[in-house]
């Protein structure tokens, strides 16, 4: 044993063969288990893929990188719960491909954003926060109330989706240009965070 353990030592390609497979080891039974569990691959009771026209509003929340000042990950911390609701659980995340969680919390997390406020607080704040806001340092984004969402690829993002695992419909792909058509980018974005964590709203 000794022996092995100075040949690891002393010759650095054994140490970064032998640390590669340790850290490969516990990947793999890290890892690969969640794959295969229910409760991380099976949606939670009342979490429904997104409308077109929710999932319109979040890719508009991707392009504008909302992200970078908000998570969508409530921690299992008492000082998180109390200000955003129940933490996040991982059937709340299937249909998101990717995810949102984020890790940076300029701004306060959105996972349980949805019902908040209502729609005309989001485009008053949106347009410019400190309308509503008088010490925020979010930046306005005016020109979601001026552009259109683009409703001719929602149908493909959609059958997209499909391939990966969200139950849409073909009614529903059928159904979503007509939804998104007319419909400002700002119209898109309030649906999608007007619909934010709304299955565990209201537990505790
Ligand atoms: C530079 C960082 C920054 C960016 C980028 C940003 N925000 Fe914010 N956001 C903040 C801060 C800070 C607050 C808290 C002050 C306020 O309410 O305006 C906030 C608050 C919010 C709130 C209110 C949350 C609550 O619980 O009160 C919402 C909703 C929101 N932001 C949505 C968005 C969306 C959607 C985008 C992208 C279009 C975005 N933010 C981009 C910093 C940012």
């Amino acid at each position: 044993m000794e022996k092995i353990q100075k040949l690891i030592e002393e010759k650095v390609g054994y140490l970064i063969v032998f640390t590669f497979l340790t850290i490969s080891i516990a990947m793999l039974v890290e890892i690969v288990p969640l794959m295969f569990m229910k409760q991380t691959t099976e949606p939670i009771k009342g979490v429904k893929p997104y409308t077109a026209l929710q999932l319109a509003g979040r890719d508009i929340y991707i392009r504008e990188g909302c992200y970078n000042c908000h998570s969508q990950m409530i921690r299992p911390f008492r000082a998180e719960t109390e200000r955003y609701g129940h933490y996040s659980v991982a059937g709340e995340s299937v249909y998101d491909h990717p995810f949102q969680w984020g890790s940076k919390r300029t701004g306060p997390d959105l996972a349980r954003v949805g019902g908040r406020y209502s729609d005309e607080w989001h485009r008053v704040h949106l347009i410019n926060p400190r309308d509503v806001v008088p010490e925020s340092n979010m930046p306005g984004f005016p020109w979601l109330a001026r552009n259109l969402a683009d409703a001719e690829i929602v149908p493909a993002k959609m059958e997209a989706l499909r391939k990966v695992g969200v139950p849409y419909t073909d009614e529903q792909i059928a159904g979503a240009k007509a939804e998104v058509e007319g419909k400002s980018e700002m119209d898109a974005l309030i649906a999608y965070l007007q619909g934010l964590g709304l299955a565990l709203k209201n537990v505790r």
